[in-house]
């Protein structure tokens, strides 16, 4: 090997031998986290693969997982320099930037604070619960009142483009405090990507990883750039109009949170970690933009699986029926009281693993997992597919199945098993927008599914297969149909 200097009585990570200059990457093209999760069973947890010339530690298991992210943490904690994540907000990026350090973690704070404030923080003015809640509702009663139309007028449709959009607008009205109308092709063109940022943001795009694709046309990265632009144009436009109006004793969202840290910072109590506007600001474009494709590709997969599963769709509706009845809509509160609601949403994150890899970490220093020796700077990827359908953790993984989750008088979550999920990440990197991403999750569904039965057009062959990507989808399908559950009053 052409490693220099591995420790006395460490090994380097086993892994399959590759071709000169490409090393892995012709197995590894097509859906990476399958052709990763069948290589982690023949040589292990710790597993190293080649893509082009470039070494990559694979790491599956969660106790590896673990003791990599959570115990080692700082040693993973790091981004790796990779070709693709330069043309995210400027190279700026919170999550996708090389950056890891003092900078990366006083911005990172900012963010978790600024989130709390404008979603989950107790709501001085309204009657809902907080600011997430109110929003969460009002744009769930408009899908409900869209789809109704839809199947008025075309008899199945395509739910996901007026999905996305909702989504959208809740994170829209979190970090700039405006909605959009569901014909507003600024957004639409935005937010309806399918995969154009996908496919270039995921683990193992050959591009980042053999130099010589970065000189030869690719439509893959010409979209990617592409979106990457127009997106910060969009960003930058609403920042300038806050700034135009900003008012220091009316704070109205995130973004006059980050006008009002960038002046006061000076004086204030952070002047330790200098960070330039410019690094304040570009955080709102990490909040909008993992706030939206997520959250939307979760319910996606969970409105699937109910119209492809009848019998646990109208589990969830009885629960729904018992618990909150019929008079009144279902509130951020009610999450508790609902174990099958939660085993089904638990599930679809579950057995959809529609983040198949966490984005890429790489090691701050050189380090010793499991034995193996880990040089510093190399590119970590962590298999949250593997964990999620391992023969080992799950009884039939690939069986969906909700009930797992539940303990046998199917009255509570069990904690062992829910906590073996994995698609959030774990440790220094884990997703800052957990919390609201359950949150949203919980209540779209449960307002949707109160008042709507959601099935596919009868005769249809639908392929569920998920196409490989940073956040995988299933294939667009024109054929869901919606049914009125009972009447409803015209006031909820
Ligand atoms: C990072 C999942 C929603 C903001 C991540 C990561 C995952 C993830 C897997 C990478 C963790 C790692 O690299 O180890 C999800 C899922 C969501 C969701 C499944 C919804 C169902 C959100 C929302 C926001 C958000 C709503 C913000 C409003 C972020 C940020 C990072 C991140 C800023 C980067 C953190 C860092 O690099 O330090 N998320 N996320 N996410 N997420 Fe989420």
């Amino acid at each position: 090997s052409f490693r220099q200097h591995v420790p006395k009585g460490l090994k380097t990570p086993p892994g399959p031998r590759g071709y000169p200059i490409l090393g892995n990457v012709l197995e590894l093209r097509k859906d990476t986290h399958l052709a990763l999760t069948r290589l982690s069973q023949k040589y292990g947890d710790v597993m190293e693969v080649r893509i082009g010339t470039r070494p990559v530690l694979v790491l599956s298991g969660l106790d590896t997982i673990k003791q990599a992210l959570v115990k080692q943490g700082e040693d993973f904690m790091g981004r790796p320099d990779l070709h693709s994540f330069q043309y995210i907000s400027n190279g700026q990026s919170l999550a996708f930037s090389p950056d890891s350090g003092e900078v990366w973690k006083a911005r990172r704070r900012l963010a978790q604070n600024a989130l709390k404030t404008f979603s989950i923080a107790p709501s001085p003015t309204s009657s809902s619960t907080c600011l997430l809640e109110e929003h969460v509702s009002k744009e769930a009663d408009y899908l409900v009142t869209k789809f109704l139309q839809l199947m008025d007028e075309e008899k199945s449709f395509d739910l996901n483009r007026y999905l996305v959009v909702s989504v959208a607008n809740v994170i829209c009205a979190i970090c700039f405090g405006k909605r959009y109308d569901h014909n507003d092709q600024e957004l639409l063109s935005l937010v309806n990507l399918s995969n154009e940022f996908g496919d270039a943001a995921a683990a193992g795009n050959p591009a980042d990883f053999i130099p010589v694709l970065r000189y030869l046309p690719s439509r893959t990265m010409q979209l990617f750039k592409d979106i990457n632009r127009r997106f910060s144009f969009f960003v930058q436009k609403i920042v300038q109009e806050h700034y135009t109006s900003f008012d220091k004793e009316h704070i109205r969202d995130i973004t006059d949170s980050l006008i009002e840290h960038c002046q006061e910072k000076s004086v204030g109590e952070d002047a330790r970690v200098p960070l330039s506007n410019e690094k304040i600001i570009s955080i709102v474009n990490d909040l909008f933009g993992a706030g939206f494709d997520t959250v939307a590709t979760a319910l996606s997969w969970s409105l699937m699986y109910v119209a492809l599963y009848p019998d646990i769709q109208k589990k969830i509706q009885e629960e729904l029926d018992q618990t909150i009845g019929r008079e009144r809509r279902p509130r951020l509160s009610d999450r508790g009281t609902l174990p099958y609601t939660e085993a089904f949403i638990l599930e679809m994150f579950r057995h959809s693993s529609f983040l198949p890899f966490t984005i890429p970490h790489s090691t701050t220093k050189a380090t010793v997992l499991n034995g193996y020796y880990i040089p510093k700077d190399t590119c970590v990827f962590i298999n949250q597919w593997q964990v999620n359908h391992d023969a080992k953790l799950w009884k039939d993984p690939s069986t969906f199945n909700p009930e797992r989750f539940l303990n046998a008088a199917g009255t509570e979550i069990s904690r062992t098993e829910s906590d073996k999920v994995m698609a959030f990440g774990l440790g220094k990197r884990r997703c800052i927008g957990e919390s609201i991403g359950r949150w949203e999750v919980f209540l779209f569904l449960a307002t949707m599914l109160q008042q709507l039965e959601f099935s596919l057009r009868p005769g249809e062959e639908v392929d569920i297969s998920p196409q490989y990507g940073l956040t995988m989808k299933y294939k667009k399908c024109e054929c869901f149909q919606i049914k009125k559950r009972f009447p409803t009053k015209s006031s909820p």
